[in-house]
């Protein structure tokens, strides 16, 4: 199978809010480097099998620092994580992992739960039909990540119109404009902590700055990345996820049990990548993938959600299982860029999906799937609304 660039834009259309489209997933297995052709040859591959989207995600010869694309207002900032190789990128990580370990998370468990009750509390006060987005989905992600970050909660809302903005693919001008202003708005609250230090990241990473560890462009770049990744990723994942569950309602009661539930919410996840794609990569060296012949400077964009769907591996794969030996999937990504917030999202997800399983075990959509709408401007193209009933 052959690919024009008419026939990927094809294939990089999602078929729904959740699924991609068949043809990307046969990829997979017919032919998991596939060229992406623009008129006289090919300008990129499209890396659709599980196991050459790791070896793209892994091997160094794949860079993302080499590669001058900016997708969305956040790249090529300055000091941004998913912008820079090893070594200059593990120094960073180290700095921002600390945060977001588990034994940090952990930590953090009783707010989260008590942030769920009180948004489901809401919920059940409004009454049904009700919006999940806009009660629960994306307010329980953006509160999270900015309570942890430092950023006031009546502040919370325009940030959440920044970071949107600043994601909108058709709109790159706009887009930048918006990260501009984020960063401006983080460089005056930096200000503000210096003369009144709190209990925040604002407040812990500028001692690591005043320490000489992070530069003030790193330390701007990391707030507004931190507060942006960290919650459209989470609200698009958590709204598919639960899509997905109400698909078959008894899993909803599952996802209130310990281990099953557990499992089955790693395999809803594997099933809900935030984005399908990871950030394009460029070859730094000629390399040979699954048998196809790469020339230094070649684009590679890797698939994750069609890794995640491989049907070599996964008998029915678009099934949400509880078998607890599933491959391991790749929707946090893999290698240097494995997703920084991974320990926080999970237990984000796991809490939300658990206190939706014991409160409302009766859920369901309100309207059909089908007319469910979503935003198909954004990298992370995320569900609008999701109206339900109980
Ligand atoms: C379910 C929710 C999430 C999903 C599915 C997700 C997914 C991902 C993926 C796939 C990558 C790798 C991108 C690439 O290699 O091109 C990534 C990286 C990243 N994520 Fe997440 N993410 C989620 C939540 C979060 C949260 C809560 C945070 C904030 C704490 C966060 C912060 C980051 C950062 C900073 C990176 C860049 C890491 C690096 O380059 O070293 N993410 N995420």
């Amino acid at each position: 199978m052959t690919s024009s660039l008419g026939s990927a834009e094809h294939l990089l259309r999602r078929l729904g809010p959740i699924d991609p489209v068949p043809e990307l997933v046969e990829l997979g297995r017919a032919k998991p480097v596939c060229p992406m052709s623009a008129g006289g040859g090919p300008s990129a591959f499209v890396v659709t099998g599980h196991d050459e989207v790791v070896r793209v995600l892994t091997d160094p010869a794949f860079s993302r620092a080499a590669l001058n694309m900016p997708m969305t207002g956040f790249e090529k900032t300055g000091g941004q994580l998913l912008d820079l190789d090893p070594p200059e990128h593990t120094r960073l990580r180290r700095i921002l992992n600390a945060p977001f370990s588990r034994e940090r998370v952990m930590a953090l468990r009783p707010a989260l739960w008590e942030l769920a009750d009180q948004l489901l509390d809401r919920l059940v006060e409004h009454g049904p039909p009700a919006d999940l987005i806009e009660h629960v989905v994306v307010p329980f992600p953006l509160t999270v990540i900015c309570d942890l970050v430092g950023v006031p909660r009546p502040e919370q809302g325009h940030v959440r119109e920044l970071t949107s903005r600043a994601l909108d693919l058709t709109q790159p001008a706009a887009a930048h404009a918006a990260a501009t202003d984020l960063t401006h708005y983080f460089v005056e609250l930096i200000g503000e902590r210096r003369k009144a230090p709190a209990e925040d990241l604002i407040t812990e990473l500028g001692r690591a700055h005043d320490d000489g560890q992070l530069s003030q462009e790193e330390l701007i770049t990391a707030l507004a990345s931190l507060v942006s990744l960290g919650h459209e990723t989470t609200a698009a994942a958590l709204g598919r996820a639960i899509v997905i569950a109400l698909r078959r309602p008894e899993l909803v009661a599952e996802l209130a049990g310990p281990s099953e539930g557990d499992r089955l919410l790693e395999d809803l996840l594997r099933l809900s990548p935030a984005t399908q794609f990871t950030l394009p990569r460029v070859t730094t060296r000629a390399e040979v993938l699954s048998g196809v012949s790469l020339p230094a400077g070649t684009v590679v964009v890797p698939c994750l959600i069609s890794g995640n769907q491989d049907p070599r591996y996964f008998a029915d794969p678009q099934t949400p299982s509880s078998d607890a030996r599933a491959r391991p999937h790749l929707s946090f990504g893999l290698g240097p860029h494995y997703c920084l917030g991974a320990n926080l999202a999970r237990e984000e997800i796991r809490t939300v999906m658990n206190a939706i399983g014991r409160r409302l075990p009766g859920l369901r959509l309100a309207v059909e799937e089908s007319a469910l709408p979503w935003d198909k401007n954004s990298l992370i193209e995320a569900l609008q609304r999701i109206p339900v009933t109980w």
